[in-house]
């Protein structure tokens, strides 16, 4: 069965309490006593190289400090001191694989972003590994084929794609390279386009793992032929298949008409096509193409392809098809009724802006349809079959996403004795779910109903399969008790009506529970302390309920990684004991009535994102958080007591991008220093699977910007804040602040503050709020501040501000008086009082004007993206889910 049978021997070790016990082992136990400490310059290349990862457990929490042979993955030369060694593979296995590994754990693990040329630095390397990451398909950087000292490269499983840079043969001290990639069904993988490089190896002899393109795997699918290169002329094709049977140019940067292509393909000679993938290509053109040919075709993937207009009816004449996966955000119009003629169709996925109605003659004759994923982008694709329509297939996958199939629950499904998927989402049911649903649900693994209108109560317990992953019943109107679901994995009940008390022994019976998510309800009465019996939890969101008294903080549990609390009534202090919790990343509890000093986060040293805003915490803000929390990168303290002044450590937080102070009492200056808080200086550059739905990482906050609190999730990455407003800050506004390139937000209003406002304000280009009224600000309105064209959201009132108000850009468009009032010697539009003196500020040229435009709506697109409801499980994420 499987294409790689070698690999079927690899021993995949499995690693859940990997964490601790891994960085343990990949530490020299003899390097931290040694007496050649880190090289400064090869710290500083590691320490750009981590600001190029996205790291979400904060599995390189540890690299911080002098002695970078300390920090976890790093390995030295115990004499020389310099890096030999970087082991960043992923701790968890790949969840791929039967055992019963975490998925949830894998994907929090897995390291990502940018790899940084910087590790040339390290020219001693000879240990890489980098296997079980996430790089979002981007192809292996060309650079590592310089690190000629490496004897050891592990990229495997990493998510890289294309082409392997040909660099890699230069590699010669090389014994071991691996750069196998278990491919999703037929996801993106890797490739060579010529094997000659490696077998210049000269050392390259105990291992390699080439898997996917290794001649023998060649060799052993004649069938099963690649072409990883554009092919130059259909005749070239017929070299290899004249006698073959499938065709898969997936993934190939094909260009042209779809139509010609094919029919080209039909010329080529008498073959007998049986399946013809061309995914992930630039294939444009109409669908009607000239498939008749191939009667014989039983696989057709079309996805990821320009194409436009409908799915021919033709399609039910090809009645050897047994697999018919077609999307495209062009593809429109009605699924012909010709598909249920398909009578051998075994899967199908038909992804578009389809519209029309769906009936019982669509399915006709599909009795082996297995997998039905339907799709419709703009929500027009009407679902209509009889009550009592019994169909002819049984299913074991329906996903039916974003149709109307409502209002009723579908009874067909009652018929469906082998599902193992259901996902209906945004069908529009505003049923109850029928009794005899939760009768059949013992073999079903995955069940979503994100995002309709169920009503009512759920059985007391719900009973799915053993090791069931996910149940996301969020955003419905069910009501009642919390029901106990044991053998579940991931439970989202976000969003409901739910009432009542957790149940006591809700730890006891959902042991096994990684992600749950019970916020937005209606939950009451103590945090139970049985939670500490969760044996996996890693996530838990309980934010916006009503929960009261005080959180039960538990001792032995090291797994949590996401807490979210925020919201509720409960009281008492945070307790030291969460910061035996090593990876724990975020830490939300705000809105809450939560007191204390915050000594007790002192060693939560992964934290990244901590919101203790609108609690009763008192105190300095602690100096040790800049050296401690070296991972912040969000830190909300906002609407406590704290006073004293702002600590210039909070400058060492390399990643902080969004710092919200806001309504304490604090004083004093604001360090210069926070000037250098990196982050805040450059664009996190915009990646969809950065932006997409995460499996199991729901993060929001709300922040106050443009004037009114807004929530902000899926783009918190992006959002960039400094609010120091309403304490009791003194000085002037630092010049250093306006290093800021990409801040959004900056409100520095309700202070003390004295001077004028920093002349280079126009560099701070992103800023679309800025806030700094109810000081004492004074001089003039810079003309630089015409460059902020992204800004809409203005604020100068109650400062001592003069001169004339600029008139052009965007400042034509600020025309309420009330931004500038209580400033008696400001003058021009709109205030009422004319100016004496001519004007001197000069429009900006257009061009500068609208890149910054371009800028600002780039940004204000991720905004919109971020507070968008709901999000999108695509069919990859599907299979994966599905296969599990
Ligand atoms: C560490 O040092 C001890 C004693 O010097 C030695 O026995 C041991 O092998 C060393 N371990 C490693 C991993 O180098
Ligand atoms: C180095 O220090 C660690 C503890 O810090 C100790 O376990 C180890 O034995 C020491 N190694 C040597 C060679 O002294
Ligand atoms: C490469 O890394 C993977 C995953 O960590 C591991 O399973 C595999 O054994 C490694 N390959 C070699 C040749 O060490
Ligand atoms: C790497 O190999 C290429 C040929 O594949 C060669 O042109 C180049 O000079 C080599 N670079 C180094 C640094 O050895
Ligand atoms: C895709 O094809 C169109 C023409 O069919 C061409 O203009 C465009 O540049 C191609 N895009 C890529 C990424 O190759
Ligand atoms: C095509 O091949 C089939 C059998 O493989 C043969 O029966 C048929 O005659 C061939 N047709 C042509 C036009 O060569
Ligand atoms: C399907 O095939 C039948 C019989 O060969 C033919 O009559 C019909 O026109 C075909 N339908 C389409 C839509 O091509
Ligand atoms: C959805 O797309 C179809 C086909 O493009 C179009 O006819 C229909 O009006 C669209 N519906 C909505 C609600 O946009
Ligand atoms: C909560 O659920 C309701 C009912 O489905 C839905 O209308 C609403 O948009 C959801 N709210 C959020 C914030 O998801
Ligand atoms: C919050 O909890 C306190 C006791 O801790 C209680 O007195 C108060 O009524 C609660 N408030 C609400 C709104 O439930």
């Amino acid at each position: 069965m499987s294409k790689f049978p070698h690999l079927q021997s690899l021993k995949f070790v499995q690693l859940f309490f990997g964490f601790t016990s891994l960085q343990a082992s990949l530490l020299d136990p003899n390097s931290s006593n040694s007496s050649a400490t880190c090289n400064e310059i090869e710290r500083k290349a590691l320490l750009r190289f981590k600001a190029g990862l996205k790291d979400h457990s904060g599995r390189l929490s540890s690299w911080f400090g002098k002695d970078c042979c300390t920090w976890s993955g790093v390995g030295c030369n115990k004499l020389t001191g310099h890096v030999t060694k970087l082991d960043l593979k992923n701790p968890y296995d790949h969840p791929y694989q039967q055992s019963a590994s975490v998925v949830v754990a894998f994907e929090l693990a897995r390291l990502g972003g940018k790899i940084n040329p910087s590790l040339l630095v390290l020219r001693h390397l000879n240990y890489l590994d980098l296997s079980l990451n996430n790089f979002q398909n981007t192809p292996i950087p060309k650079f590592i084929g310089s690190l000629s000292k490496l004897s050891y490269l592990n990229l495997s499983s990493a998510s890289f794609v294309g082409l392997v840079p040909h660099q890699l043969g230069n590699l010669s001290n090389l014994k071991c390279l691996d750069l196998y990639s278990k491919p999703l069904k037929d996801s993106q993988n890797i490739w060579v386009s010529d094997l000659s490089w490696i077998i210049g190896f000269s050392s390259l002899k105990s291992c390699i793992c080439l898997s996917v393109l290794s001649p023998s795997a060649l060799l052993s699918s004649i069938c099963e032929l690649r072409f990883h290169s554009r092919p130059r002329s259909s005749r070239e094709l017929l070299q290899f298949f004249t006698a073959s049977m499938t065709l898969d140019l997936s993934s190939n940067e094909m260009s042209g008409e779809l139509d010609k292509f094919v029919s080209s393909l039909s010329k080529c000679g008498n073959i007998s096509l049986e399946m013809l993938h061309l995914w992930s290509n630039n294939l444009s053109g109409q669908l009607p193409i000239p498939l008749g040919h191939f009667k014989n075709l039983k696989s057709l993937r079309l996805l990821d392809n320009p194409i436009s207009s409908s799915i021919p009816a033709f399609i039910g004449n090809l009645s050897c098809m047994e697999e018919l996966y077609i999307n495209n955000g062009k593809l429109n119009g009605a699924i012909p009724e010709s598909i249920g003629q398909l009578k051998y169709l075994v899967e199908i996925y038909l992804e578009g802006n389809w519209n029309g109605v769906i009936s019982e003659a669509h399915f006709l004759h599909l009795k082996n349809l297995k997998t039905l994923y339907l799709l419709s982008r703009n929500k027009s694709l009407k679902f209509d079959v009889r009550r009592d329509w019994v169909p002819p297939f049984s299913l074991e996958l329906i996903f039916i996403n974003y149709c109307e199939i409502g209002p009723n629950f579908p009874t067909w499904v009652k018929t469906q004795r082998k599902l193992r998927f259901l996902s209906l989402e945004e069908v529009e049911i505003s049923d109850r779910i029928p009794d005899w649903f939760w009768e059949q649900t013992l073999q079903l693994r995955n069940l979503r109903l994100h995002n309709n209108k169920v009503r009512g109560r759920l059985p007391k317990s719900l009973k799915f399969a053993p090791g069931a992953f996910t149940v996301d019943l969020s955003s419905n109107l069910f009501e009642g008790p919390l029901p106990l679901c044991s053998s579940i994995r991931i439970l989202s009940l976000r969003n409901n009506s739910f009432s009542g008390l957790i149940p006591e022994n809700i730890g006891q019976k959902m042991w096994m529970v990684e992600y749950l998510d019970l916020s937005k309800n209606f939950l009451s009465g103590t945090i139970p302390s049985s939670i500490g019996k969760f044996k996996k939890l890693q996530v838990m969101y309980l934010s916006n309920n009503l929960f009261s008294e005080k959180i039960p903080w538990w001792k032995h549990l090291t797994t949590f990684r996401v807490l979210d609390f925020s919201k509720n009534n409960l009281s008492g202090n945070i307790s030291s004991s969460i910061c035996s919790q090593p990876r724990l990343h975020i830490l939300k509890l705000s809105g809450n009535n939560l007191s204390g000093k915050l000594t007790a986060l002192q060693n939560c040293s992964g934290l990244s994102e901590l919101g203790l805003g609108n609690n009763q915490f008192y105190g300095r803000i602690p100096k040790w958080i800049g050296a401690r929390l070296s991972s912040l990168s969000i830190l909300s303290l906002r609407g406590n007591l704290f006073n004293g002044n702002i600590p210039q450590n909070l400058c060492h937080l390399f990643d902080l991008h969004i710092l919200e102070l806001r309504h304490n009492n604090l004083s004093r200056q604001i360090p210069p220093c926070l000037g250098n808080l990196s982050r805040l200086s450059y664009l996190v550059p915009y990646s969809p699977q950065a932006l997409g739905y995460h499996p199991v990482y729901w993060n929001e906050m709300e922040f106050n910007v443009k004037g009114r609190i807004l929530e902000f999730s899926l783009i918190l990455d992006l959002v960039n804040i400094i609010d120091l407003s309403k304490n009791n800050l003194q000085g002037e506004i630092p010049r250093e602040i306006t290093n800021f390139s990409t801040l959004g937000t900056l409100n520095l209003s309700w202070n003390q503050l004295t001077g004028n406002i920093p002349e280079k304000i126009g560099n701070m280009q992103c800023l679309e709020t800025l806030d700094l009224s109810c000081n004492y600000l004074f001089g003039p309105i810079f003309s630089s501040m015409l460059d902020i064209t992204s800004l809409n959201h203005l604020n100068l009132s109650y400062n001592d501000l003069s001169g004339s108000i600029p008139s052009t850009n965007q400042f034509q468009t600020f025309n309420d008086p009330s931004i500038y009032e209580g400033n008696p010697k400001l003058c021009g539009y709109p205030l009422p009082i004319i100016c004496s003196t001519p004007k001197n500020d000069q429009p900006k040229s257009q061009k500068d004007e609208s890149k910054a435009k371009d800028m600002a709506e780039v940004l204000w697109f991720y905004f919109y993206l971020g507070m968008a409801p709901g999000f999108f499980l695509g069919f990859w994420a599907v299979l994966f889910f599905f296969h599990y």
